[in-house]
Order: C-alpha cells, then sequence, then structure tokens
C-alpha cells in the first residue's frame, strides 16, 4: 500500500480568516496541496442563523468535493459551533473543524495556569458562536470546572476584511471596548474563537497584557490535521511550487492583495465562483 496521497486537502472558510489555519497547515505539512474556498460574497456567516449557515456551508464543501480533497477543514469557528455535526455526517472524507482543537488547547493552557479547581477562560467570537454555547459545552466536556466568559465582537471581522491595521485608531478604540471585561477578569487565557482574530493577535495581547495567554486554535487544528492524515496513511507525496489554489465568490482584488499579507507569500490570482452556481447545485 502507498504511504502518500496526492489529492489536496480542502480548507473552507466564509472569508479571509480560515487563511490562518492555512499558515499553521503549511508549517505543519509541506509535502500538501491546499484548494481554499472563501465565501467572500455571502461574509459575515457570524450573524446569520443557524440555518443559513449550515446552507451555505453545505454548498461550498459540496463545491470543494469537486477537487477530490483526502479532507474538508472547516477553518470557520461560526460554521464548526453550528453546523459541523450536521456537516460530518454528509461527506464521504473527515470533516475537521477548529472549535474542538481550540477548546482542547483552552484547557491545557488554562490547567498550565491553575493546577486544579474552578476557573475562568474569556472567549471572543461571533454572535452566532457565542450563541451556540458550542465553546463552554466543549470545554465542559474536557474539564467541567472550567468556565468560560463569553463575548461576540462583530466589528472585528468586518475591519480585518476591510485591510485595517491592527494598528489603526479605530481597531485600537474597538479593542479597548471589547477586551473591558477580560482585563477587569484579568482573564488567564483568552480564546480567539474567531479564525480572523489572529489577525489582530497581537494588538489583542497589548490591551491584554502578559497575564493573558492568547489561545489561537490554527495551529491546534494544524496538528489534528497531521495525526488525521497519519491515521490515514495519507501525507502529501513532494512539496509542491505553489501549493495553494484559492476560490472565492466575490470578484475584486482585496482576497489576493490581503491573502499575501495573511500568509507572507502572494498568491496566485484566486478564481471566482459564482454564488448562483452554488445555490443552483443543491
Ligand atoms: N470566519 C468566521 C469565524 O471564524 C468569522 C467571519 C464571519 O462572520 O463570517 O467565525
Amino acid at each position: 500500500m502507498s504511504n502518500s496521497d496526492s489529492r489536496p486537502i480542502a480548507v473552507f472558510d466564509s472569508g479571509l480568516g480560515g487563511l490562518t489555519v492555512v499558515r499553521a497547515l503549511m508549517r505543519r505539512l509541506a509535502g500538501e496541496s491546499i484548494v481554499y474556498f472563501g465565501d467572500t460574497a455571502r461574509l459575515p456567516y457570524g450573524t446569520k442563523s443557524p440555518r443559513t449557515v449550515l446552507q451555505f456551508a453545505r454548498q461550498c464543501l459540496r463545491f470543494l468535493m469537486r477537487f477530490d480533497p483526502k479532507l474538508l477543514v472547516v477553518a470557520c469557528n461560526t460554521v464548526s459551533a453550528t453546523a459541523l455535526g450536521d456537516l460530518a455526517g454528509e461527506f464521504t472524507v473527515p470533516v475537521i473543524g477548529v472549535l474542538e482543537p481550540g477548546a482542547a488547547a483552552a484547557v491545557a493552557a488554562a490547567r498550565q495556569q491553575h493546577a486544579a479547581g474552578p476557573c475562568t477562560v474569556g472567549l471572543i467570537a461571533t454572535e452566532a458562536t457565542i450563541t451556540s454555547q458550542a465553546y463552554p459545552q466543549a470545554i465542559s466536556r474536557l474539564d467541567p470546572a472550567i468556565h468560560v466568559l463569553g463575548r461576540a465582537c462583530p466589528l472585528l471581522v468586518p475591519m480585518i476584511e476591510e485591510g485595517r491595521l491592527p494598528t489603526n485608531a479605530v481597531v485600537q478604540a474597538v479593542l479597548q471596548e471589547y477586551l473591558e471585561p477580560f482585563i477587569k477578569l484579568r482573564a488567564p487565557s483568552l480564546i480567539l474563537g474567531c479564525t480572523h482574530y489572529p489577525i489582530f493577535s497581537e494588538a489583542i495581547a497589548r490591551v491584554l497584557g502578559p497575564q493573558t495567554h492568547l489561545v489561537d486554535s490554527a495551529d491546534e487544528t494544524a496538528l489534528v490535521v497531521k495525526q488525521r492524515l497519519a491515521t490515514m496513511h495519507a501525507f502529501g507525496p513532494v512539496p509542491s511550487e505553489e501549493p495553494l489554489t484559492c476560490y472565492v465568490t466575490d470578484q475584486g482584488q482585496r482576497f489576493e492583495n490581503l491573502a499575501a499579507h495573511f500568509l507572507g507569500r502572494p498568491i496566485r490570482q484566486p478564481v471566482w465562483v459564482a454564488p448562483e452556481l452554488l445555490e443552483s447545485a443543491t
């Protein structure tokens, strides 16, 4: 039996944020080719109902199945929190979300700071993720003594998608207001419960101070993917020169420019997919 599998890993997010997971995958898994799908025309998902999020996510994942992926990565917390249970059973390949890896990392970080006993960790995420209660539930399954104080931060995603820098005065003011409860709590750790937020992680860390450890699910998710590929004997064969191909539902230059910034390397021009095409295929 061959130990290598040249099929791509398919990664999906509502927009740019999932690229933080792509960056981690590229660091951990040099031999893999990656197909990325950003549903940029219908973003944000985080303000929509679970029914709409499920419907959009299903359409995007079905589109990605055209590339015969060996694995689907849902690099969006909102989808992972509200729709993963339904989606996971619908595809013939494993579907990996970002929430469980993030919750496990938060528990590990909390236990490093508080060896045992009750403690409270912070969570920032979209409205849909906070409303779903999926993080507190996942964390309590792992350790019922850890409580979660969550806050929705709906302004962060549009600012990131717009390309605002973390040093921007508006960004600083918004962060200061959103993070106030965690400053008061002197939270030992804060979960960045949205794949967009690591882009602002340095600015968030500055507002919170050194006592708060930031938990970013991107690297944890890449590790879970690596473990799964090992179990499947399905690592990619050789590093290719350009391992990443991106598909987006909104036309325009912004995704390409910002993607290069987030990944620290230029990307090939993304391919545009009309949202009507996704809708008509379901
Ligand atoms: N990527 C989404 C998440 O991780 C946030 C963007 C959106 O609201 O669509 O929750």
